[in-house]
């Protein structure tokens, strides 16, 4: 006889709606804040926070250094897969972390370079202006591409042809992006090279990033102004791999698992706390209140819920495990506020795998997660790392699962040391630019919640009234019984509404 065996059936998402609470003035969208907690931090979890509830899944075909770095823009985060070696996804994390966010720690050429050599640098980098340093990285001076040609100027040194310091506008000891703002609009300038007070180079500001950074109010980012960057790991080669992340400057580590409560887990987290303790660390996949206590008791930061409903997964046809998200958020949320009660520590719960649109969204924030990760949302955009493919006059990217026998060649031991696959591959439809499509989205989350009477995530959790519905009410809440050209008549979201 098993040891427990549940009669009422788990739920998904799509079987819940939402009551409405009092709209008052107060619940307009532009008012509404969707700031949530990324990782418990002991000041009230305001260390590490997204501006945006939603992250992008650690896949290959999803979380690159281009969604890293365009999501953090936005307020979000992408979870930097780990299903490659640790020297590649190091570099990826050091491209979001120097993507700039206003104050930027430059790459630096010495004036005895050739400008040849540093053309090459140039070329390498993607760089147009380097400060140039000398050996005891003192100012000496600013060389971009308009100060050069070089087909006249490659055997010249970056010193004969750089804009010497006496000419340049440099700012000393500014911390303050602001300030340093109305230096370059006054000063006519583009760049401003910040020195200490003996000259040396600490930092560089450049114009475009400022007004960029004024572009994207919700941009997040860690202590030194640079976007936030997390990185996936799995139990196997954490040894190896977190030293890499850490030298790259990852600000938060996510242990990806199709399954958290394991021995694994635990010894992962304890690794991590005995040689990072400074850095947060996410746990998971969990779906039971006991996984949930497991993962916190051995320091799990936040922790994230889900298995078997992600659009590319097969593990409950495999398996035979798995749980409705819905179910699955609720039980964990539970156990999360009984944890709370006994040490006021808040952990934040992540829904994931299966969010397939917005009212998901809605409803797993409802159900009390702190922020949702999505895989197929974030793979139809122009800034996942795959290349789009045009079939059937339709233009399309590739989805992968990690557990499908693409992303495998990488993980072998990840899925029951590759015995079996727990995933597919297949196609999802181009959606263009994530900015364009988040627009819509937030604005439909917070439209749910100005209608429950929630100006934050916080006063959702409270406020939210939810009930389940019949197979037949959701057929009533979709379009019915009008001609709309052609045969289908259901609404899908994120097929660009063909289906
Ligand atoms: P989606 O948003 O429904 O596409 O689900 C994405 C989530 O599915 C990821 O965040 C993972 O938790 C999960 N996942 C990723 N790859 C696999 C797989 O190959 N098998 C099962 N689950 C997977």
């Amino acid at each position: 006889m098993a040891k427990e065996i549940k009669l009422e059936p788990s739920r998904t998402l799509m079987e819940f709606r939402l009551l409405p609470g009092l709209t008052t003035g107060e619940h307009n969208p532009k008012d509404i804040s969707l700031r949530t907690p990324l990782v418990y931090s002991a000041d009230n979890n305001k260390k590490y926070y997204l501006n945006i509830p939603l992250v992008s899944a650690a896949m290959q075909s999803v979380s690159g250094a281009q969604m890293g770095i365009e999501l953090a823009r936005l307020g979000g985060a992408a979870f930097i897969f780990c299903s490659q070696t640790p020297a590649q996804q190091a570099e990826m994390i050091s491209k979001i972390k120097h993507h700039k966010a206003g104050f930027v720690i430059p790459q630096t050429v010495h004036p005895d370079m050739l400008i040849e050599e540093m053309y090459k640098l140039r070329k390498k980098t993607g760089y147009s202006t380097f400060p140039v340093v000398d050996n005891q990285n003192v100012f000496m001076g600013l060389i971009s591409k308009w100060d050069y040609d070089i087909s006249l100027h490659s055997q010249a040194t970056v010193g004969q042809r750089m804009i010497p310091k006496q000419l340049v506008e440099v700012g000393y000891n500014i911390t303050n992006l602001k300030e340093a703002n109305n230096i370059l609009l006054e000063s006519h300038k583009s760049v401003l090279p910040i020195l200490d007070d003996q000259g040396k180079l600490i930092s560089i500001v450049f114009r475009k990033d400022i007004t960029d950074q004024l572009e994207n109010p919700l941009e997040v980012h860690d202590e030194k102004k640079r976007l936030l960057a997390v990185a996936a790991i799995n139990t196997h080669d954490y040894e190896q791999r977190v030293p890499a992340l850490v030298a790259a400057e990852a600000d938060v580590i996510a242990i990806d698992s199709s399954d958290g409560h394991t021995e694994y887990q635990k010894t992962t987290l304890q690794w991590m706390h005995q040689n990072y303790p400074q850095i947060p660390v996410i746990a998971g996949n969990i779906i039971t209140r006991a996984g949930f206590r497991f993962l916190v008791e051995a320091g799990a930061a936040a922790v994230k819920v889900g298995m078997g409903g992600g659009s590319i997964c097969i593990t409950q046809e495999q398996k035979g495990t798995g749980r409705g998200l819905a179910t699955s958020i609720v039980e964990v949320v539970k156990e999360r506020a009984a944890y709370y009660q006994e040490t006021g520590k808040y952990i934040p719960v992540i829904a994931d795998g299966g969010v397939t649109s917005t009212k998901d969204i809605t409803i797993a924030l409802a159900l009390g997660a702190d922020y949702v990760m999505m895989g197929r949302y974030f793979a139809r955009m122009e800034e996942s790392p795959t290349e789009k493919i045009v079939v059937n006059n339709r233009v399309m990217k590739p989805y992968w699962g990690e557990g499908s026998a693409r992303a495998q060649a990488w993980k072998a031991k990840r899925y029951n040391q590759g015995k079996f696959v727990e995933g597919v591959e297949g196609l999802v439809e181009y959606s263009g630019h994530l900015r364009d499509n988040l627009d819509e989205t937030l604005m439909k989350i917070k439209s749910a919640m100005g209608t429950c009477g929630a100006k934050n995530l916080e006063e959702f959790h409270q406020n939210a009234r939810l009930e389940l519905v019949s197979a037949l009410s959701i057929r009533e809440g979709r379009v019915h019984d009008i001609y709309q050209g052609s045969e289908r008549t259901e609404y899908d979201e994120f097929s660009n509404n063909e289906t």
